[in-house]
C-alpha cells in the first residue's frame, strides 16, 4: 500500500517536472520567435514605411546673393532640389520671383499661378506677372490684377544670412 502511494507520488512529480520543462521550453521558444521577428521585422518596416515619413524637402534652399536682386524689378530664380516622395528621391525644379524695393526687405513669390498652376512671368511693359494660360495677371506685390486667379501669388518664407537669400519651399 505504501509502495503504491510512493510510486504514484513519483509519477506525479515526474509528470509535474515534464510539464514545467515543457512550459519553460514553450516560453523560451516564444520569446526567441519574438526576438527574431523583431530583428527581421523592424528593418523591413523601416524600409517600407520609414521613408514615407521622411522630410519632404530640405528646410532652406539657397537662392543667391541679395545683390543679384535688382531694386524695383522682380528677379527670377530657378531652383532644383532633392525631394523625398515616399521611398523615391526626385529632383524637382521650381522657379520663384524675388522682389525688393530697397535691398533690405524682400518678398519671394512662387511662380505658379494660383488659378491652375501655369508658370507666370514678369512683363516689364505691363508691370505685371502674366499668366499665359487664361490671361491672368498679378501686380508686383502678388495681388490679383486681372483674370480668374482666386488669390494672390503664394508668398514663400525666406531669410537672409551673410548677404545670401534662402527660401523655404512648401
Ligand atoms: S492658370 Fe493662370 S490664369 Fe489660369
Amino acid at each position: 500500500m505504501e509502495d503504491t502511494t510512493r510510486q504514484a507520488e513519483d509519477e506525479s512529480g515526474e509528470a509535474a517536472g515534464v510539464t514545467s520543462r515543457r512550459r519553460f521550453l514553450g516560453y523560451a521558444s516564444g520569446l526567441l520567435s519574438g526576438v527574431i521577428a523583431a530583428a527581421l521585422g523592424l528593418p523591413l518596416a523601416r524600409f517600407f514605411v520609414g521613408d514615407a515619413f521622411a522630410k519632404k524637402t530640405p528646410d532652406w534652399v539657397r537662392l543667391g546673393l541679395v545683390r543679384e536682386v535688382p531694386l524695383g524689378r522682380p528677379q527670377l530664380f530657378r531652383l532644383s532640389h532633392r525631394d523625398n516622395d515616399g521611398w523615391r528621391q526626385l529632383m524637382r525644379r521650381q522657379a520663384v520671383y524675388v522682389v525688393t524695393d530697397d535691398g533690405v526687405d524682400f518678398a519671394v513669390f512662387s511662380s505658379a499661378c494660383t488659378h491652375l498652376g501655369c508658370p507666370v512671368h514678369w512683363d516689364d511693359a505691363e508691370q505685371l506677372f502674366l499668366c499665359p494660360c487664361h490671361n491672368g495677371g498679378f501686380s508686383q506685390d502678388g495681388a490679383v490684377a486681372k483674370g480668374p486667379a482666386p488669390r494672390p501669388l503664394d508668398r514663400l518664407e525666406h531669410k537672409v544670412e551673410a548677404d545670401t537669400l534662402y527660401v523655404r519651399l512648401a
